[in-house]
């Protein structure tokens, strides 16, 4: 057993209402971290012996974000897509194909290249969950491969066969429905925790509300769990059909109706909010804080893929989400770490409650505050015990 004390911290959030305020805040804070898991928190003035001990002096810790929707299994970019939608191009799916493309042509370890690549520059930036789909490969081979490298880096992994139909299936969408909920979904299971679908009538490449119940039903009756693309780039069933099948999240959520809200209100499915799509595709932002205020458990995650918004960053999803969403910097802070977990159905992570993983974000800071504050400036690093 390794027990250490990480003390000298100017500010600790734990998320544990024990403490002060929603956010759970210690000021002057020590915790004890044995074997991986919280063991210990309380004022530096208390702190018990430990076998190592780290002085942050002074500087803020955060519990580590939770990224809970990320596309990171592609190769390629579509930087020339980006800047057409900067001059006015609207977003409709359609590019997901180049992706598919560079991504069936990329060797294993290429993709694997990449994959730790990018899982690198998001714990450089404080997160220390990451969930991670597939949805480039769109064959069996290809998901089934995409899934199998991502469950290599982390337990979180999403079968998105549902993506958009490939253009090789255009002409028989309904034989490329059959595949995904039959020998594709066989293949992907075993690699997969969660299942997802684009459920989205705004775009021609993905999916309606029947095809979306088919496929969610399909891999819920092979033991995943559900989480669901909804109304992204207008009005749709997306979030009703999250709720009637118990999804643990709709992630997007841009354009909501009253009876949307509701649904989620009296629901066990989390609002996941990407403010950072928005921003890539020059699209108005959803309304956090009309969600908040209904009661709706709200997170916010970075979505980084290649087509809406290749960033990684959640310091700048918890920015934007002040700034253009208004939440406050606690909301926002508390959705990309304990609403992130919830959407995953985790109670390990995103809070630093005794017991709790010990994922530690420090930020080079006096307070949490500074996210939103000093935009733009990387200041969060997650802290290896
Ligand atoms: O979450 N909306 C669907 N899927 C991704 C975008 C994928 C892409 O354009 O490559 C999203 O925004
Ligand atoms: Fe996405």
């Amino acid at each position: 057993m390794t027990a250490t004390l990480v003390t000298g911290i100017g500010e600790l959030v734990t998320n544990d209402p024990a403490h002060d305020g929603p956010l759970g805040l210690v000021h002057d804070a020590a915790l004890v971290a044995t074997d991986g898991r919280v063991s210990w928190v309380g004022r530096s003035q208390d702190a018990p012996d430990a076998d190592r001990r780290v002085d942050l002096e002074g500087r803020a810790v955060v519990p580590g974000f939770v990224d809970s929707h990320s596309h990171l299994v592609f190769a390629g970019d579509r930087s020339a897509e980006f800047a057409a939608r900067m001059t006015g191009e609207p977003y409709d799916g359609g590019g997901i194909a180049v992706s598919v493309e560079a991504t069936r042509a990329a060797s294993d370890d290429e993709l694997r290249a990449l994959l730790a690549r990018r899982v690198a520059e998001m714990r450089a930036q404080g997160t220390t969950t990451i969930e991670i789909k597939s949805g480039y490969g769109l064959d069996v081979t290809h998901e089934e491969r995409a899934l199998r490298l991502a469950r290599e880096l982390t337990d979180e992994t999403t079968f998105l066969g549902a993506h958009v139909v490939p253009p090789e299936a255009r002409d028989d969408r309904a034989a490329y429905v059959d595949l995904v909920v039959g020998e594709m979904l066989t293949a992907c299971a075993p690699h997969a925790r969660w299942i997802d679908v684009f459920c989205e009538p705004h775009s021609a490449h993905a999916f309606t509300e029947e095809e979306s119940r088919r496929v969610l039903r399909a891999g819920l009756d092979a033991g995943l769990l559900a989480r669901v693309h909804g109304n992204q780039l207008g009005p749709g069933p997306g979030v009703r059909l999250a709720v009637e099948l118990g999804a643990a999240s709709v992630d997007h959520c841009t354009y909501l109706s009253d009876d949307d809200v509701d649904a989620l209100c009296g629901s066990d499915t989390v609002a996941t909010l990407l403010p950072g799509v928005e921003f890539s595709t020059r699209s108005p932002y959803p309304d956090a804080r009309r969600l908040l205020d209904a009661g709706v458990t709200v997170a916010l995650a970075s979505d980084c893929n290649p087509g809406t918004c290749y960033s990684s960053s959640i310091p700048l999803a918890i920015a934007l989400a002040v700034r253009e969403m208004g939440m406050t910097p606690a909301e926002a802070l508390q959705a990309a770490t304990l609403g992130s977990a919830r959407s995953l159905r985790r109670d390990d992570v995103g809070h630093l409650r005794v017991g709790a993983r010990a994922d530690l974000t420090v930020l080079d800071a006096p307070s949490y505050l500074h996210i939103p504050y000093r935009v733009g400036v990387p200041l969060a690093r997650t802290l290896d015990l």
